[in-house]
């Protein structure tokens, strides 16, 4: 029984091999690790009240000497509160369960929690808000259309117009509402656009194969996917069928006429 002990120890003492010693210390902090055949896998956990600067999880390999940076331990037990642009009403070293609040500067809005708090796993929830400027980017412009007004500041203006033969498509005005425009930008449709041979043939081939199928459902199957194929959008599709429609009206009245 005895050796039985004194044989378990001498396992453990083997096994263990001096690996703790391996880990780096690191202060006001405890190492959470397991141990595989030559490496030490774990991460580093700072103790209450203060927080985790640098790698948290590493991998040991104990046949190489250990040259890269610790982490380290800093006081505040989630860091230090920043806010770009913005103030919080603590900057320094915070304790668990601690509430802040945050404020934009001038000509900055924010987007977000205008609070946040301590976790005790050292982490601020709900997540930092941002300070967004109030200003806008320039708004883009469609093809063959243009826009005026050149300030892009929070409650500007832009008018957007098409060149000639192009229809103007959407919103006309645009304003900036505190650093977003209220709106997406117009597109500049061709007047009187007809669909091109290549999307009618697609619908030729769309129609062919919806009368080529057996049941309605699997016709449609293939009518959809063949419209597909040919990239006809259900615009174009409408526009072909009202131009069948009114052809057939005109062979009708020229039959009538004859
Ligand atoms: C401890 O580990 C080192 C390096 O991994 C090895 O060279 C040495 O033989 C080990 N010692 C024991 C007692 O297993
Ligand atoms: C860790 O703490 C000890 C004792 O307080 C101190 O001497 C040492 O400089 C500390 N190490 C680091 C990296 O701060
Ligand atoms: C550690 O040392 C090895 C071998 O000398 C080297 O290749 C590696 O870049 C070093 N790492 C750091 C972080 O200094
Ligand atoms: C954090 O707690 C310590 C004592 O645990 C106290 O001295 C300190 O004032 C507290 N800091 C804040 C910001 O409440
Ligand atoms: C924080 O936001 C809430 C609503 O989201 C608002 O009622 C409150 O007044 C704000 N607090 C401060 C200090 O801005
Ligand atoms: C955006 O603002 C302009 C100017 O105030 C207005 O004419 C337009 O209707 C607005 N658009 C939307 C989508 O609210």
């Amino acid at each position: 029984m005895l050796c039985w002990i004194v044989c378990c120890l001498i396992w453990l003492i083997s096994a263990f091999n001096g690996s703790c010693s391996e880990v780096p210390p690191v202060n006001n902090s405890v190492f959470v690790g397991k141990e595989t055949e030559n490496q030490i896998l774990g991460i580093y956990l700072c103790i209450k009240g203060y927080h985790l600067v640098g790698k948290q999880s590493w991998v040991f390999d104990l046949s190489k000497e250990w040259n890269a940076s610790v982490p380290e331990c800093h006081m505040g037990h989630c860091p230090d509160p920043v806010l770009e642009n913005g103030k919080t009403s603590s900057s320094g070293p915070v304790n668990a369960s601690d509430k802040i609040m945050f404020e934009c500067n001038d000509g900055y809005v924010l987007k977000g929690s205008n609070w946040s708090q301590c976790l005790e796993d050292h982490t601020w929830a709900p997540p930092f808000p941002v300070c967004k400027s109030r200003d806008c980017e320039p708004p883009g412009a469609p093809v063959h259309g243009y826009f005026e007004g050149g300030t892009f500041t929070s409650g500007s203006v832009v008018t957007y117009d098409c060149e000639d033969g192009y229809d103007l498509v959407g919103t006309q005005t645009l304003q900036c509402i505190d650093g977003e425009w209220n709106s997406s930008y117009p597109t500049c449709e061709s007047i009187q656009e007809a669909p091109k041979p290549a999307e009618q043939t697609a619908l030729e081939k769309a129609i062919l194969s919806f009368q080529e199928s057996k049941d309605l459902c699997s016709a449609t199957e293939n009518f959809v996917g063949r419209l597909k194929e040919g990239g006809v959008t259900m615009e174009e599709l409408k526009y072909s069928l009202e131009m069948k429609k009114i052809k057939l009206k005109a062979d009708i009245l020229l039959k009538g006429h004859s």
